[in-house]
């Protein structure tokens, strides 16, 4: 599943990040892949230790927190602290597969669903386009700033050459409940349903089995 979910950062959040993003110290973003990727990409990351990257990646996590459309989609069980790129001046990253197993603390994170958060509008930007390959075909994303894409971590994926200006966003990895991609779209579906019916004037008792069905499944499906 791919998703898109606008309007995740509000215009002050986005400011905040904007403004801080603009005056940070940058770093070549080849320190966070293994050797596969380190070929294909070329693009600047906030450093991994640096406060910054802590502070703004708290940012994203509350408002990812508040979004009900997020959560249902994602159904989060471990989320890696955001990162945040910039490409430009023909930066890009090849075609690749992000790492199933994503180190974090003492433990690991295993990545289910790669998300997006793109920070700057499409036309400050020429290129940059996140590239998507999946079983429908490609599928190419810009989108606005403070709006989030989601899609299937198994799936392989690039950003095209940013040709002007600068193409700045966060970027992490979820491991969800629900390892399957169908199960959790499904979920997502049934999420979706039972809230329309619920804000309208529909029979209550047909809603409560919904419900019932909603969670039955995530009890087949989820592990914690
Ligand atoms: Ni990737």
């Amino acid at each position: 599943m791919l998703l898109h979910l606008p309007g995740i950062l509000t215009p002050d959040e986005l400011a905040h990040l904007r403004g801080a993003l603009d005056a940070a110290g940058w770093t070549d973003g080849r320190e966070t892949v293994g050797a596969q990727g380190a070929r294909a990409k070329r693009n600047e990351q906030l450093p991994d230790a640096s406060s910054l990257r802590a502070e703004l990646g708290q940012v994203v996590l509350a408002a990812l927190a508040r979004n009900p459309d997020y959560f249902g989609a994602a159904l989060p069980l471990k989320t890696l602290a955001p990162r945040f790129n910039r490409y430009s001046d023909g930066g890009e990253y090849g075609f690749h597969v992000d790492g199933a197993m994503m180190r974090s603390g003492d433990g690991y994170v295993r990545s289910d669903l790669s998300c997006t958060l793109f920070l700057c509008d499409p036309a400050e930007y020429d290129g940059g386009e996140l590239v998507i390959h999946d079983t429908y075909g490609e599928h190419e994303v810009k989108l606005p700033a403070g709006d989030l894409i989601l899609y299937p971590s198994s799936s392989l994926h690039r950003v095209a050459p940013v040709t002007r200006g600068a193409r700045l966003a966060s970027f992490f990895w979820i491991q969800s409940m629900v390892r399957d991609d169908a199960e959790r779209q499904t979920l997502f579906d049934l999420d979706l349903s039972i809230r329309q019916l619920g804000g309208g004037t529909s029979d209550g008792a047909a809603i409560l089995r919904l419900t019932g069905i909603y969670h039955n499944l995530l009890r087949r499906w989820a592990d914690s």
